[in-house]
């Protein structure tokens, strides 16, 4: 079973390689609701609804003009096989948004993972990039907005060591405050 930061990380890195410039990523861990959503929005390029299917269900699909990968499968597999849903809206020259949800309580649902670790590689790795990570829990909900963080690090590269430790510590200690005791 694959942790859930896991496929995370593989969507997002579906968004950078489609040129986006902007990332919006979701998680949502919620025992009160029974549910754990991870939602990434981006800004790239976008995909046509023929593509989208052929991508989902590599599969069902028949024609197979181009080799995909498995990322979305294997993301899309683990939140129907946890009693999830499954979505993806792209459009063409605008972006797209992948869509997860899982049972939280659901035996087959994989552990979040260090969600903290994956943001982290993925600042360093694309500073250049605006990530606005929301995570909400029964008890409130915080957001890390790189672009803030660049104003407040006034032209310290966000992918400095000292930085990128600045800002593990902020995910750390807020997602301490908001998980369950
Ligand atoms: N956010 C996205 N924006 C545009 N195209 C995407 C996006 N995510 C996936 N794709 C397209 O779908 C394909 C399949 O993605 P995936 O299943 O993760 O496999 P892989 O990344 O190995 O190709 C990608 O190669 C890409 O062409
Ligand atoms: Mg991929």
């Amino acid at each position: 079973m694959k942790e859930l930061s896991l496929h995370l990380l593989d969507i997002v890195q579906n968004s950078i390689s489609a040129g986006a410039s902007r990332i919006e990523i979701g998680i949502t861990d919620s025992q009160q609701r029974d549910l754990v959503e991870i939602s990434v929005k981006d800004n790239g390029c976008g995909m046509s609804e023929e593509f989208v299917q052929r991508v989902t269900d590599p599969f069902t699909t028949t024609r197979t003009t181009r080799k995909v990968g498995l990322g979305i499968p294997l993301f899309k597999l683990a939140a129907e096989t946890a009693g999830g849903e499954f979505k993806i809206t792209s459009e063409v020259g605008k972006g797209t948004l992948v869509y997860a949800s899982f049972q939280h309580s659901n035996i087959d649902r994989p552990p979040l993972g260090d969600l903290r670790g994956t943001l982290i590689t993925l600042i360093q790795g694309s500073p250049d990039i605006n990530i606005i990570y929301t995570y909400t829990t029964d008890r409130g909900q915080f957001v890390l907005d790189t672009e803030e963080v660049r104003e407040v690090m006034a032209g310290v590269p966000i992918n400095e060591p000292e930085v990128l430790n600045w800002i593990g510590e902020f995910i750390q200690e807020n997602e301490a405050e908001l998980s369950a005791e």
